[in-house]
């Protein structure tokens, strides 16, 4: 893997498509303009349209070149997923890239409509059901990838199987690490399943480090100036999901994240993740719990 990786080492994306969900703020912004800069038409994925048309200008007038579409999806609504996955297949024969980016960090409890624990609805559960709907169009594109949103605190919890949604007790810290550790050891068994149907379409599983964002709304807004003291910025955070996204050393079933201290800020690199996150027993019933709760089956092991 090369040291210092940026986006100047990527050859031109002409003709690519991508799919960027929470693209109108943080990592996901950052990770829309770097793909556009490299002449990737951009899908920005984002359930405030007001918001994407605020961001969509930022965007272009930093590249003027862009090719940046805004269609509406809250990612925590199955039906909301659906729709929007019905109206991109309507409108586009390929899909490239895919990044499930859009999230929520300790935010206060909340049932999603689907009657789910709202930041596993919100990281986990509506990316599981986008991903799959979305399949048939990313096999269909030759070196697709999906690369998927993890995060450092996915060490905060392990999946609590018997009470997913948290029905027994709230911990909001526990609750995003649950949410984060779900997208990590899916991003893992979605490669070997994609792998094991002979696809070649790729899973790359990323993580940003810590950067300010607006992910720290939920903070004491006290604490929330601090983050500017000692974190990156989201367009440092960007560059491994651009890495997973771009680069061309991917086979496939990657974490990658910062190479710097802690991995909480750096230029891209592989990084491990530990035995519970790469349980493939764990992976399967998670698979299989996933299924049910979207009623979206796909790649069945
Ligand atoms: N910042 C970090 O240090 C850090 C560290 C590890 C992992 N991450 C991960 O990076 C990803 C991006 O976070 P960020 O730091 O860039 O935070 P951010 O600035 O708050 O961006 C989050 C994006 O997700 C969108 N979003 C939230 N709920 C949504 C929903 N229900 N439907 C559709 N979009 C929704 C937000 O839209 P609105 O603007 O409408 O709210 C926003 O566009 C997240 O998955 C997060 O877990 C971040």
């Amino acid at each position: 893997m090369n040291k210092k990786w940026t986006l100047e080492q990527v050859p031109s994306q002409e003709g690519r498509v991508a799919i960027v969900t929470g693209a109108n703020s943080g990592i996901g912004y950052e990770t829309s303009l770097g793909l556009a800069q490299k002449g990737v038409e951009v899908v920005m994925a984002c359930r405030d349209l007001r918001k994407a048309e605020e961001a969509r200008s930022r965007l272009v007038a930093k590249c003027p070149t862009a090719k940046i579409k805004i269609r509406k999806v809250d990612v925590s609504s199955l039906r909301e997923v659906r729709d929007f996955v019905n109206q991109f297949r309507k409108q586009y024969e390929r899909l490239d890239l895919l990044i499930n980016n859009a999230g929520i960090m300790m935010s206060p409890y909340k049932v999603s409509e689907d009657g789910f624990e709202n930041q596993l609805a919100t990281n986990y559960i509506g990316h599981f059901a986008l991903t799959g709907l979305l399949l048939p169009i990313l096999t269909a594109t030759p070196r697709s990838r999906v690369v998927t949103l993890s995060s450092l605190s996915y060490k905060w919890a392990e999946i609590q199987f018997d009470d997913l949604h948290a029905k027994e007790g709230y911990s909001r810290r526990k609750a995003y690490g649950q949410s984060k550790r779900a997208c990590l050891i899916v991003a893992y068994e979605l490669q070997r399943r994609l792998a094991a149907a002979g696809y070649d379409t790729l899973s790359v599983a990323a993580h940003p480090g810590l950067c300010k964002t607006n992910l720290d709304q939920y903070f004491p807004a006290l604490i929330r100036p601090l983050g500017n003291l000692f974190l990156q910025t989201a367009k440092q955070g960007a560059l491994p999901v651009l890495y997973a996204a771009l680069a061309n050393d991917i086979q496939g079933g990657e974490f990658i994240g910062p190479d710097g201290f802690q991995q909480m800020r750096g230029y891209p690199t592989e990084v491990d993740s530990d035995d519970y996150s790469k349980d493939e027993q764990v992976a399967k019933r998670l698979w299989k719990a996933s299924e049910e709760m979207t009623n979206t089956y796909y790649l069945g092991a």
